[in-house]
């Protein structure tokens, strides 16, 4: 089947094996541009390794993908940020710790954006400029996020919930078309957790940004998704609205089977 030119993201026959474990066994799916798509599972079905080989960690086994039509297999993880505005979470909040609240974002914008050590490390006036500019633009995103209070403060010292609200800004810096979140919402008290789906929404409803969000709160699931995907064992089982997949007897199956 070819790639759709109009979906954000064209997933064909991605298959990834790692020695005898075939983590993502065909999976094909379009990701549509402006949709808040839910990805969901049991331990271990895939989920990470399928955003992996969509956004240059890992080469799938085979399989192709696109984004915008765009043939984006294989390429590495600064590029695709760069040039296919395609840009990943991790499922531990991956910040800097020793770096202020700023800086995190600040150097996530210069790291990912731009190559070379000059203009990351804001060598010259040109760079100097962008530091300016990257800095107004992290006090725009924590105020965004909640978190304009704490930008001073030391990465590593604020909450589990904090940094992942801080990745999730750090996500927003290189200005993305797409954002695959991996976990935002596991070990982030309900608070939080409402804060981090209204940001989602505002930034799919005001910039546009498509979303893929993989987690394990149906909940959540429901009230944030248009639309849900479930994997098992590397393989597609479901694709519908959030209501409808979570009574699926398929998905229901699944989750009891581990
Ligand atoms: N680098 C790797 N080397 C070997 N096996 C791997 C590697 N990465 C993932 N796997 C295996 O691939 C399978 C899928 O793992 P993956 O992390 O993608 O699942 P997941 O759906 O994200 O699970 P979870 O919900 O626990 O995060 C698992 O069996 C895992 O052990
Ligand atoms: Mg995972």
């Amino acid at each position: 089947m070819s790639p759709d030119p109009l979906a954000a993201l064209s997933i064909r026959g991605i298959e990834k094996r790692f020695g005898s474990i075939v983590a993502v066994a065909g999976v094909s799916v379009d990701i549509k541009l402006g949709e808040i798509c839910g990805l969901t599972g049991p331990n271990g079905s895939g989920k990470s390794t399928l955003f992996d080989c969509c956004t240059g960690l890992q080469k799938p086994s085979t399989g192709r993908v696109y984004a915008q039509g765009l043939d984006i297999t294989g390429w590495d993880m600064h590029r695709i940020v760069r040039e296919a505005r395609v840009i990943r979470s991790f499922q531990k909040a991956v910040v800097f710790r020793a770096l202020s609240v700023e800086e995190n974002l600040v150097l996530c914008g210069q790291m990912i954006a731009f190559q070379g050590m000059a203009s990351t490390f804001g060598v010259g006036p040109a760079s100097r400029h962008r530091v300016r500019r990257l800095r107004e633009q992290a006090g725009h995103l924590l105020e965004l996020v909640g978190l304009s209070h704490m930008r001073h403060a030391t990465a590593g010292q604020i909450s589990f919930g904090q940094q992942k609200l801080l990745q999730f800004a750090s996500m927003l810096m290189p200005e993305p078309q797409v954002i695959l979140l991996d976990e935002p919402m596991a070990g982030v008290n309900p608070i939080l957790i409402d804060r981090m789906m209204e940001n989602i929404n505002r930034a799919n409803q005001e910039q546009g940004i498509t979303f893929v969000v993989v987690e394990h709160n149906l909940d959540a699931m429901k009230a944030l998704c248009h639309r849900l995907l479930v994997l098992s064992r590397g393989e597609l089982i479901a694709d519908g609205t959030p209501d409808a997949v979570v009574r699926d007897p398929a998905v229901v199956e699944a989750y009891l089977a581990g």
